[in-house]
């Protein structure tokens, strides 16, 4: 029996229900109200009064509506299908939707039941399996999508029969497993799992040991994310967030991708929605869509939904990682999200954290960051989750409370800083401030040196120090005057302004500056560290600036041209001349 409810009282969408039976923190319920059922999630329970959030707009809700609870938490559908898919926060799927928007107590469904898939068993009948074991698998376009023992399923179970090769829909039973107590169920294509709860089945969860390529040089080549590694990208307004992060959604070297569009402005999603069916993958040549799946929650959507697109977003990638897939998750914003949480936590009259968010917002980040991670499965292959946030900061002020809840949790910070977008300088990432602290890790070190080039990770710090050098030079220049100087700080702040115009700066939106892949962003780094290393004699400061002006012109025509092209060869001869 469901236990009912009846709404008590009503603050924005936080409702209070009077419940007759048990509830639990999390559980899903439905609000009756002018003939349509509105989806809620039940965030605090005290005595015989529950606190729950709806997911859509409270108006003409009143005291006394019924409620109906549902006994389980808010989940998302698994199965074939999910990929090229656009979805809310709730998962409905927004292709199938009739208006611009959905109407309220309007639900969708995630997964298509009529297609017809492909289907080749990998159990046999007789084996014995867990959790998140593979019985068979579809092509879901070009990717193998494992159908597995349902991540819910608790014990050993014995495999009694399984589907023959053929085409199946989602509902299919596919396979028929016999338990512990020698009862029979039913496994189909499709499961359902807790957003909010991690999906483990897998042997361990070691450091992640190789880098995820981006082809983007600030990242790649001086502060690279680990496959199954965790980032975040914070910036003022207009710095160049969105536009790095699909830089990456575009270029990254993953399997699946899902992005979490979550409380920025429709447009943008919009551009999304026009921008990625035309995109052609560069590693595959196919169409990226086939491999991407996206849930937004716009900033004029519910923003009960915020908190939910991401878990959301983050357990359809956990589900893929047990298929032993790379995936990639990227998040914009997750300042967004944690507003909402901020939100509600004050309609509830919670005890206020930092800035008003709530105490343990820091937790509830390093639980989210924590759900990425590369794993060893139980058959041995690996999957890897790569989680990649957008967080914006009000005016850029990095010592806000979401800002530093977020570096604790994740490994690698690409600060966009406002004067570099001012400059121009795309992309905006701060040279100086941002880090990777995989660079630290011995894994990926060796890594490195067997990948790129041996001694990499110290051709990093020797660009860095470049960089370094000419932060200080230019700040005694400022100070003293061009003529105050020796001639050392004028060649050592034009090398930096090479590292930076050549390495640092890369244009987003040319064909082929965009993407640099490792092997290029290797010889352009050891041809910068070459030009860097000789020693340079300069009449005056002036005849120092034209000459790298020059070069950095050459470089950076360079940059714009295919690798190894003819053109190519031409300015590096050129700037060879300029050098010798
Ligand atoms: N890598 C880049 N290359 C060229 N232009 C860029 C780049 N990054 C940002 N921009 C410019 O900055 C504008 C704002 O970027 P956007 O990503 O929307 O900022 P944010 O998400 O931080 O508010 C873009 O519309 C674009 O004109
Ligand atoms: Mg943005």
């Amino acid at each position: 029996m469901k236990t009912k409810g009846i709404v008590k009282g009503i603050v924005s969408n936080l409702v209070t229900v009077e419940v007759d039976g048990p509830v639990s923190e999390n559980e899903i319920c439905y609000i009756s109200a002018q003939g349509v059922k509105m989806m809620a999630e039940v965030i605090k329970v005290n005595g015989s009064l529950a606190s729950v959030q709806v997911f859509e707009s409270t108006r003409g809700l009143k005291g006394g509506n019924e409620v109906e609870f549902e006994g389980r938490m808010l989940e998302v559908t698994l199965g074939p299908g999910l990929l090229r898919g656009i979805y809310d926060g709730l998962q409905n799927d927004l292709t199938t939707m009739t208006g611009v928007f959905l109407k309220r107590g309007e639900y969708t469904d995630p997964l298509n039941r009529e297609t017809l898939w492909d289907f080749t068993p990998i159990a046999q009948p007789g084996d014995s399996v867990v959790a998140a074991d593979w019985l068979g698998e579809v092509k879901e376009g070009w990717l193998p999508h494992k159908i597995m023992v349902p991540f819910s399923f608790k014990g050993t179970y014995t495999v009694k029969s399984v589907k023959p090769a053929g085409q199946y829909n989602v509902d299919t039973v596919i396979a028929v497993l016999t338990n512990e107590e020698g009862e029979d169920v039913n496994v189909t294509m499709t499961q359902k799992w807790p957003v909010k709860v991690a999906i483990k089945g897998y042997k361990e969860k070691p450091r992640p040991n190789k880098i995820m390529e981006t082809g983007v040089r600030v990242i790649d080549t001086l502060n690279p994310i680990a496959e199954g590694g965790t980032g975040f990208i914070p910036g003022p307004f207009g710095c160049g967030k969105t536009v790095l992060q699909h830089a990456i959604a575009k270029q990254g070297d993953a399997d699946v991708i899902v992005m979490a569009a979550c409380g920025e402005r429709a447009n943008e999603v919009v551009e999304i929605f026009t921008e990625f069916p035309e995109l052609i993958d560069p590693h595959t040549g196919r169409h990226l869509m086939e491999r991407t799946t996206i849930i937004c929650n716009t900033s004029n959507m519910p923003v009960a939904a915020r908190e939910a697109s991401v878990y959301t977003a983050m357990t359809i990638c956990e589900y893929y990682r047990a298929m032993g897939l790379k995936c990639l998750l990227l998040a914009d914003s997750t300042s967004r999200w944690a507003q909402a949480l901020r939100e509600m936590s004050n309609r509830m009259e919670e005890l206020p954290g930092a800035d008003a968010f709530p105490v343990d917002l820091s937790a509830i980040i390093s639980n989210f960051y924590a759900r990425a991670g590369m794993v060893v499965l139980n058959n041995g292959e690996t999957g890897a989750v790569t989680f990649i946030g957008t967080v914006s900061p009000a005016g850029g002020n990095l010592k806000e409370p979401v800002t530093e809840s977020t570096k604790k949790a994740a490994r690698c910070f690409y600060a966009l800083e406002q004067n570099r977008a001012d400059q121009k300088r795309y992309p905006a990432v701060g040279p100086l401030e941002s880090y990777s602290k995989y660079l630290d890790y011995p894994e990926i070190k060796e890594y490195l040196d067997k990948t790129v080039e041996e001694g990499w990770v110290e051709k990093v710090l020797t660009v860095k120090n470049i960089i370094r050098r000419g932060k200080e030079a230019s700040e005694q220049i400022n100070i003293l005057g061009d003529d105050g100087v020796p001639m050392s700080y004028h060649v050592n702040f034009w090398k930096s302004e090479l590292v930076d115009f050549v390495i640092l700066q890369q244009d987003a939106f040319d064909a082929i500056d965009a993407l640099c892949p490792l092997e290029r962003q290797r010889f352009m780094l050891d041809l910068i560290l070459d030009i860097c290393s000789k020693d340079y004699e300069f009449e005056d400061f002036e005849k120092c600036r034209e000459f790298f002006k020059n070069l950095i012109n050459e470089l950076r025509q360079m940059n714009y041209s295919a690798y190894e092209s003819e053109q190519f060869w031409a300015y590096n001869d050129s700037v060879k001349k300029m050098i010798a």
